[in-house]
């Protein structure tokens, strides 16, 4: 499958950003751990990340114009307001899934909301960088 991994904001600070939420792992490390883990699955796989809201929308928009099988998303903080992500996701009509490394539903009460997650085929939260692996699992049953 060809797949869009796309993270959001503060993401790239992966290893330094409250390890014990997080995980040790530096950003560049999980990419490569998705990057491996797609190949050995036979995906062809797309990483990208900003921290800006619109480039996350443009780049959701790109995955249907390069019609992109599915789209791995991990919208940061945005998860928790960003309605124009929501129109985005449900807008390219592309098999979508929602992943968090930490388990939002444990966490401060503002995380327990997804505006984004009824755009997605479903939310996977709280595995560290596994997620995005059984996300890519998920996407086949699609
Ligand atoms: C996060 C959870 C969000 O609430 C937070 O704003 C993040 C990371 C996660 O992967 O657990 O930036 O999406």
């Amino acid at each position: 499958m060809k797949l869009m991994v796309i993270n959001g904001p503060n993401l790239n600070m992966l290893g330094v950003r409250e390890k014990g939420v997080y995980g040790k792992k530096s950003f560049e490390e999980v990419c490569k751990y998705i990057e491996s883990e797609g190949k050995k699955r036979g995906n062809d796989i797309t990483l990208f990340q900003s921290n800006i809201e619109g480039e996350i929308i443009n780049c959701i928009q790109k995955a249907y114009y390069e019609e992109y099988d599915g789209i791995i998303i991990n919208p940061g903080a945005f998860t928790h307001y960003s309605y124009a992500l929501h129109d985005a996701i449900k807008g390219v009509s592309i098999p979508t899934v929602e992943i968090h490394l930490s388990n939002i539903h444990a966490r401060e009460e503002f995380r327990k909301t997804s505006v984004t997650a009824p755009a997605c085929i479903g939310q996977i939260c709280g595995f560290g960088e596994f997620g995005y692996i059984m996300a890519m699992e998920a996407l086949l049953i699609k």
